[in-house]
């Protein structure tokens, strides 16, 4: 990956939850690589860890966090301290989250609460922390990681899927209730290569998802795609991206 050096003003200051595997952490390597400022959180730091070294490797700038989206708390520390020390924030990327799908007569419903917990309370948290800084800046930008489980229910997923309509629709309200100077973008991807389903307990789910999950997709995909809404001109706004493998129906 070449490292490039954009002018100051198009060099953000890029919040990510959710990097320490996946899609935030192919979304902190594309963005640090085109030259701006990753600060990344989650909740295994040995993971964030390796992750800033390998980005300061390559020239990259970096500040790991330990971030439980779960705590609202902990998430508007984050943005605050963000600010504190860059003097702005100009990018969160609300991407952490968590799959396990089960039957909804499996009653596992501590796992239900554990998805809306990170899934749907997470991404609130995300949107309260860094509203009021980009109100007082009169510009900003939220990224939502959904899924395609924002458009379609699928058995075993009821819950993991109506966390993702959650998801969809409080970052539309919150495009549709912004000044313009604040953009806001919604990336649905479909399956990507990633420790998602580690996450799924019920065997009937997880032997299922090893089929639908066999035709998948790089997580830098979906890196791309929020490198590309983020470097649009600020007047424009790209507010959704739909990306599946191309063998996914
Ligand atoms: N992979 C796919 O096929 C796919 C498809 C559609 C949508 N998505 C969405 O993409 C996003 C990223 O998932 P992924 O595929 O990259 O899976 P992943 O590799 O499992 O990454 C999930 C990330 O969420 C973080 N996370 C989980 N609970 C957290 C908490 N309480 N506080 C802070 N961070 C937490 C994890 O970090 P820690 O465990 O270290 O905290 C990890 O970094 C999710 O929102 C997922 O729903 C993925």
């Amino acid at each position: 990956m070449t490292t490039m050096t954009p002018d100051h003003q198009d060099r953000k200051i890029v919040l990510i939850t959710g990097a320490s595997s996946g899609i935030g952490e192919a979304t902190a390597r594309r963005l640090a690589a085109e030259g701006h400022h990753l600060v990344v959180g989650a909740r295994r730091t040995d993971r964030l860890a390796r992750l800033a070294a390998a980005i300061e490797a390559e020239g990259g700038s970096v500040d790991p966090r330990r971030l439980d989206v779960t705590d609202r708390a902990d998430v508007a520390a984050f943005a605050d301290e963000a600010v504190r020390a860059h003097g702005r924030v100009d990018v969160i990327v609300n991407n952490a989250g968590v799959m396990p799908l089960s039957r909804l007569d499996s009653l596992l419903v501590d796992e239900w609460d554990q998805m809306i917990d990170v899934n749907v309370r997470g991404l609130l948290h995300g949107i309260a922390a860094a509203l009021p800084h980009f109100q007082r800046q009169g510009s900003g930008h939220f990224v939502t990681v959904a899924s395609i489980g924002a458009h379609q229910v699928v058995p075993t997923g009821a819950v993991y899927c109506a966390t993702k309509y959650a998801a969809w629709a409080i970052t539309e309200g919150l495009r549709q209730e912004l000044d313009p100077g604040i953009r806001v973008t919604t990336v649905s991807p479909g399956v990507v290569e990633s420790e998602l389903a580690a996450t799924i307990t019920e065997p009937g789910a997880k032997e299922a998802m090893r089929t639908y999950r066999a035709d998948s997709i790089p997580p830098d995909a979906i890196a791309e795609a929020v490198s590309y809404a983020i470097g649009q001109p600020a007047d424009v706004d790209v507010n959704e991206i739909v990306i599946r493998p191309a063998r996914q129906r």
